[in-house]
């Protein structure tokens, strides 16, 4: 009757709790109308409840401070994401929850006894090796163990952890799901009620929740996710074709290419192919004035927002080359995005 079709957006720390006070919204740490509705969306794309959060870490530091207590002992990838492994180091470690790491393509290798948590980032970022979820799910599981599965380069249309037997799903909506490049926002997924309710514990204790107008925002990104993502996969199908012919690049990663070693399973247990693509160029400086000068690149650290962006990985200290890029395809109209990717390469060597 006349309601507001796009979201209602609820800035209130406060609500009105006369009597006692139990189920409504009193007080802005516990809960939030616009939260509910970007949970609700999320729930839907995961098939599994979802606990927002402020940023990506947020939601990966609360399905750890959810599930682990001192004497854990975690396996996190050596290639994945650095920040994951600098919350191990930096603030686990000194509570009593110690950690190993392993490469994501040989995850499975040594398997997971001794563990509680098994973590993995499933294409890899930034070097895109990938390992068989479902075979690291029933091996953890045989240990004892939870298998947590960052999912931020694929999104819940790309590849569905939960699926294939993942207790936990966590991801950094700041990427593709908002897809705008202006918010940072995370969420934890899971099937399993106890892990939802520690979580959910978790963000009401810590206070490490989302603003209002944030989850507002990523809500209308998420209504456009899927175009976009289709768009931005599709685009990346193209151009990773067209670099592996071109001479100024060596070491190319894409896991859509037929050669690539991640594409065999990646068709197994991808939806998509995603929309980053890896490779090498022959120094720093070159990497540098490719990036720089392309017009339609935008010289940024993250991924998934519309506009194409890139990164020379080793200025953020990822172990790969000084010439490692990563590129994420973003929604420009495929040709002129070649077009301007293959002129700046051909700058660069010539
Ligand atoms: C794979 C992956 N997970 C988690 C994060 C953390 O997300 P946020 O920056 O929103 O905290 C990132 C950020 O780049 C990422 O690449």
């Amino acid at each position: 009757m006349g309601d507001s079709i796009p979201l209602p957006l609820t800035m209130a720390a406060i609500f009105h709790a006369p009597g006692d006070a139990t189920g409504f919204n009193q007080y802005g740490r516990f809960s939030n109308p616009t939260w509910d509705a970007i949970e609700h969306m999320l729930a839907h794309l995961e098939d599994a409840p979802c606990v927002a959060f402020p940023s990506g870490m947020a939601a990966i530091s609360a399905a750890f401070f959810a599930v682990l207590k001192a004497g854990d002992r975690i396996l996190l990838p050596s290639d994945g994401y650095h920040t994951t492994r600098a919350l191990a180091d930096r603030f686990l470690k000194p509570l009593g929850i110690t950690y190993d790491v392993r490469p994501t393509s040989t995850f499975l290798d040594g398997g997971f006894d001794g563990y509680r948590v098994a973590f993995v980032e499933t294409p890899a970022n930034p070097g895109l090796d990938i390992c068989d979820i479902a075979a690291v799910a029933d091996a953890v599981h045989k240990a004892g163990a939870i298998l947590v599965v960052d999912n931020t380069t694929m999104t819940p249309f790309g590849q569905r952890p939960l699926d294939h037997g993942a207790d936990i799903v966590v991801a950094a909506d700041t990427k593709a799901p908002n897809g705008h490049s202006d918010v940072l926002f995370g969420h934890v997924a899971s099937r399993n009620a106890d892990i939802i309710a520690a979580v959910t514990g978790w963000r009401e204790v810590s206070g490490s929740i989302p603003g209002p107008f944030e989850a507002w925002l990523v809500h209308r990104g998420l209504e456009t996710l899927d175009v976009r993502f289709d768009r931005m996969c599709s685009s990346a199908e193209v151009i990773a074709r067209r670099l592996q012919g071109h001479r100024a690049i060596s070491g190319l990663r894409y896991p859509g290419l037929e050669g690539d070693p991640s594409h065999n399973l990646a068709r197994a247990q991808m939806e998509r192919f995603g929309f980053l693509i890896s490779f090498e160029l022959a120094s720093e400086d070159k990497a540098e004035d490719f990036i720089n000068n392309c017009e339609l690149m935008q010289a940024a650290t993250s991924f998934g927002g519309v506009h194409t962006s890139a990164e020379r990985r080793l200025k953020r200290g990822d172990a790969v080359p000084a010439g490692f890029v990563r590129l994420s395809v973003g929604c420009e109209p495929v040709e002129e995005l070649w077009k301007a990717i293959e002129t700046s390469l051909d700058k660069i060597s010539s």
